[in-house]
């Protein structure tokens, strides 16, 4: 059926909170009314990745952005602009996307965008499969398993030099030959959606804007390393993620893109959803398996690692929802399209999560190598309320502390651990200057504390005294004595600690001590809380 216009209503489990769904059962209402039923259809989409309020509604071919766009208004918008061909300029943000193509040319902080991963995320419906074939779906996998052998798709992504999205950055390729060669007839897929790190929500927009690619990177997966089955580990509290990959699974079985002999090959493979316990911890790669096989999420002890010793002992690849989103077009556009975009060292495009105190919140898809001030000052549009920047912590607690001195560093896996940081998952939560250092630290710390799975005493033991003695200091009982004996917690924690879990605990606080260690000082010495946060006298009372 052709459609005269399309009513694009994103509909993220954020924009849900902000009433799209009223949003688009009142246009599917003034439009019946209107009777233009036949002629113009109302849409679900996944994100539009742009920082603007929800709801947000874009009106297709016209390309006028509406937000945020409320149910009392929507009649309007029918009325005018549909009935009669009016934008309803009071209402209209931007002129969205220009006439005739996909790409995005207004939403003003996407200007520095490049969407490889996003490339479908708002532009289709994610709950119709034809939407993604339109746009080549399901195109990588025909080309998988009718020209190429598994040998040369895992030397394609090596090729490509992708590194894993999930936050430590390794080889993709690599480990898809680890475990191609990995002995063993039964060999399984998992899919990292677990997304437990505090300000990241790519994956969801990621599943629920565009679930196809992932089952098809998924499949892709399999034919190379010889995986017929696979697991995508999804985190219980994204219930439209789960939703839309159920359908998702259920339309590629029925268009047969997943199941027996896919399209008419050899091959064979399927996908299951398993919903996340709820533990932090179980999104490292070791506890999620034990995870799916029932069993309480604790890691295991490593070597060996998954692709020799994984999902109930067998050879596993385990890949993340933003890395595995990459795959279908490295393997159509190939290799060399795919390092023209980023640095030579780490190609591709970085989804980012803005969080904090930053003026334009969401998530931007930019090129790595892209710097912080340039995400922060220009796409971000700078510190809320005119504050100065105090820090940004990159892929929450367990990533990279970025204080202002890194602000021209370029964003990659490579470059940041030469500076004691770390790109992480992409979450960027802005702080600003308002406030105080120990309190920040101290969240961090709280955080795993309860997070820590109890199993080894350096972080079951470690975070806990670093929470305590991180009191003592906002309380004013703070001695120099303490931040000696944090840095030493710290350091022994990143040493012993059984997991990525408890190594990384410590991060932000070593990174600040040193780089705040004046603020730490005034704590413990002069009882003064400069940001005036902590329980503390707020003149100076030196004490030494
Ligand atoms: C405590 C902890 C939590 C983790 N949580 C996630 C997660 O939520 N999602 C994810 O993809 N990787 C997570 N990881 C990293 C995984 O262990 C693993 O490296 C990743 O899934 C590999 O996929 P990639 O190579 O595509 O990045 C976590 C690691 C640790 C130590
Ligand atoms: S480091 Fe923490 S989360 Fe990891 S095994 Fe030890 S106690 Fe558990
Ligand atoms: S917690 Fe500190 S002054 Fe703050």
């Amino acid at each position: 059926m052709f459609y005269r216009a399309h009513v694009l209503v994103e509909m993220t489990s954020s924009s849900v909170a902000f009433g799209a769904a009223q949003v688009k059962e009142a246009f599917e209402k003034e439009i019946e009314k209107a009777g233009l039923g036949k002629e113009v259809k109302v849409l679900e989409t996944g994100s539009f990745g742009a920082a603007l309020p929800s709801p947000f509604v874009v009106i297709y071919p016209d390309n006028v952005v509406y937000a945020p766009l409320r149910v009392q208004d929507v009649r309007r918008v029918v009325e005018e602009h549909l009935l009669k061909g009016r934008i309803v300029k009071d209402l209209m943000v931007c002129g969205g996307m220009e006439s005739g193509t996909t790409e995005f040319v207004c939403p003003f902080p996407l200007a520095k965008e490049t969407r490889v991963v996003l490339r479908n995320s708002g532009l289709i419906d994610p709950l119709n499969i034809e939407d993604y074939i339109a746009r080549d779906g399901y195109m990588a996998l025909a080309k998988v398993l009718t020209e190429m052998t598994p040998e040369e798709v895992i030397e394609v992504v090596k090729r490509s030099n992708l590194l894993g999205r999930g936050g430590a950055g390794f080889p993709t390729g690599l480990k898809w030959e680890f475990t191609y060669k990995a002995e063993g007839k039964e060999k399984y897929v998992v899919c990292n959606a677990d997304e437990g790190e505090p300000g990241t929500f790519k994956d969801r927009l990621i599943l629920e804007g565009d679930p196809h690619s992932i089952l098809e990177a998924m499949a892709i997966a399999g034919y190379s390393v010889g995986a017929r089955e696979g697991y995508i580990y999804v985190r219980a509290e994204y219930p439209q993620s789960i939703r839309h990959l159920e359908e998702a699974i259920r339309q590629a079985e029925e268009y047969g893109f997943l199941g027996e002999n896919i399209l008419g090959s050899q091959f064979s493979f399927r996908v299951k959803i398993r919903k996340g316990a709820g533990a932090y911890v179980c999104g490292e790669e070791t506890a999620l398996l034990e995870s799916i096989e029932g069993k309480r999420g604790e890691p295991r002890v490593k070597p060996p690692y998954p692709p020799q010793k994984g999902l109930w002992g067998k050879p596993t690849v385990i890949d993340n929802v933003e890395t595995l989103a990459n795959i279908p077009p490295i393997i159509v556009r190939g290799p060399e399209w795919f390092k023209s975009i980023g640095t030579p060292t780490c190609p591709g495009t970085k989804v980012f999560t803005l969080t904090g105190n930053v003026n334009n919140l969401g998530l931007i898809e930019v090129p790595m190598g892209i710097t912080l001030r340039e995400l922060v000052f220009e796409i971000g549009g700078g510190v809320r309320g005119g504050h100065g920047l105090k820090l940004v912590q990159t892929g929450g607690p367990s990533g990279g502390t970025m204080t202002p001195d890194l602000l021209d560093v370029p964003m990659t896996f490579d470059t940041l651990p030469k500076y004691n940081s770390a790109l992480g998952s992409g979450a960027l939560t802005v702080i600003d200057d308002t406030h105080c250092i120990v309190d920040v630290v101290k969240s961090f710390g709280e955080f795993f504390l309860h997070e820590s799975c109890g199993k080894c005493t350096p972080c079951r033991i470690g975070n806990k005294r670093i929470v305590e003695i991180l009191e003592k200091i906002s309380e004013g009982k703070g001695t120099v004595g303490h931040l000696e004996e944090l840095r030493h917690l710290g350091r022994n924690m990143k040493m012993t600690a059984f997991c990525g879990l408890g190594q990384a605990a410590p991060n932000p606080l070593l990174r600040c001590l040193e780089f705040f260690r004046e603020e730490f000082e005034v704590h413990v010495k002069e009882k003064f809380c400069p940001a005036g946060v902590c329980q503390l006298k707020s003149s100076r009372r030196t004490v030494r």
